[in-house]
């Protein structure tokens, strides 16, 4: 399953061509073609928390000690158990296997050779196992339930017997979100899957033939093979109703709970209300979300929440962070901010478009790099010195934070 990494795949991302993740969102453009590209860079509605989930990093600034030393930056972190040598996991990005046909199954071999997890979308074109298969390191699955509860079930099952570490269950799609570059592009008519549904594509398929070449070689039209109903799996036309018809409700999680027994994470906390409702839930941890800015349109970015969503936790319940997470000085500054770690989504993706395999290696690469790079300037050795004094808020934040303190924060749970 796994195909062994090119030389030129190996040479498109290599340094000094790839510096950031901003070079490797280049060359992921000019290598698949727009429908595509557009998919995975695109957001809701008018693209407001698009916009701005990359921009909030740049308002935090940093406050660093000088005149110390540190030859060796310890990154290590544990995280749901799982000993960790990165701050950051990948997360679950949909629809990998179309970015490029090592999908899902390269990204989790990237991630357990760099020693983090990867964690595999319930909307993915490889089947679980596979992708377990292929990496070394401990692996999760983000779960939707989709085609209800006996296709979730399983799921369920098939992840228990695959060794599967932790759930992570996405609470905030009870709909799609309207991503209009999808609609303007007729995604829909693509993911039809029948011989007329590519002509309209035909000009951008043939202006990237070695994305067509690998497409066909890799059978078109991926399906959803971890989502199993009794006709077969999951096809690609059908997702947006079965999301509708399956909405997440916080009953569903005991249901999950007790069928899983394992670790589950609450994907798409953006509100203290609910990561108190998600420790009462019995999470044991969260993921402050917003989806990467694909579903509810205008919603805070997620690096503004954290704050009021750590304190809220109060370290009752692991705290993660996804969302516009570009250079590993976001990642320190989200752990700063009381993220135990954080998940990686466009970052890496943006790396499989551009090269495979050889463009998740490199993204990683490139935010360790920064992350260790940042950690020595700032003075500090380890993650675990990291605090809210390496860095400075804009003042509305400060003036926020004490306007919430002492509010009862649920008050309608606990009347
Ligand atoms: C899937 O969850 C997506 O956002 O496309």
């Amino acid at each position: 399953m796994l195909k062994p990494i090119t030389r030129s795949e190996r040479r498109r991302v290599a340094f000094p061509k790839v510096l950031n993740v901003s070079d490797l969102r280049q060359i992921a453009e000019r290598r698949i073609p727009r429908v595509v590209f557009d998919y995975l860079d695109g957001g809701a509605d008018a693209e407001v928390t698009l916009e701005s989930a990359c921009r909030v990093y740049d308002t935090v600034l940093f406050r660093p000690r000088g005149a110390v030393a540190f030859p060796d930056c310890d990154l290590r972190v544990r995280v749901l158990g799982m000993d960790l040598e990165l701050p950051f996991l990948l997360g679950p990005v949909g629809s990998s296997r179309l970015f490029h046909p090592g999908g899902e199954v390269a990204a989790a071999h990237a991630a357990g050779e760099a020693g983090t997890t990867y964690i595999q979308s319930t909307l993915s074109g490889h089947r679980l196992e596979d992708s377990k298969a292929a990496t070394r390191g401990p692996m999760c699955y983000q779960l939707y339930l989709l085609g209800g509860r006996a296709a979730a079930e399983k799921s369920i099952e098939r992840c228990r017997n695959a060794g599967i570490h932790a759930l992570f269950v996405t609470i905030d799609t009870p709909v799609s979100g309207l991503r209009e570059r999808d609609f303007r592009n007729k995604i829909k008519q693509l993911l039809a899957r029948n011989v007329s549904s590519i002509v309209p594509f035909l000009s951008q398929f043939v202006t990237h033939p070695r994305w067509l070449l690998s497409y066909f070689a890799d059978g078109g039209l991926m399906q959803f093979p971890n989502v199993v109903l009794p006709s077969g799996p999951m096809e690609y036309a059908d997702v947006s109703v079965a999301l509708e018809q399956t909405v997440v409700t916080w009953k569903d999680l005991s249901w999950i709970r007790e069928l899983w027994g394992g670790p589950i994470v609450i994907k798409g906390v953006m509100t203290s209300d609910d990561a108190l409702r998600a420790i009462d839930a019995g999470a044991e941890g969260i993921v402050v979300s917003n989806h990467g800015a694909r579903q509810l349109d205008c919603v805070l970015p997620t690096l503004r929440v954290l704050p009021e969503i750590a304190r809220a936790a109060n370290g009752q319940i692991e705290v993660l962070l996804d969302g516009g997470i570009r250079r590993g000085s976001d990642v320190v500054k989200a752990l700063c901010l009381g993220a135990k770690a954080v998940l990686l989504g466009r970052a890496y993706a943006y790396g499989l478009a551009a090269a495979g395999e050889a463009g998740v290696v490199r993204a990683i690469e490139i935010l360790r790099g920064d992350v260790i790079r940042t950690l020595k300037l700032l003075g500090v050795g380890s993650l675990a010195e990291l605090n809210r004094s390496h860095v400075e808020l804009p003042w509305e934040w400060e003036r926020d934070a004490h306007a919430s303190q002492g509010r009862p924060l649920l008050d309608h749970l606990k009347s």
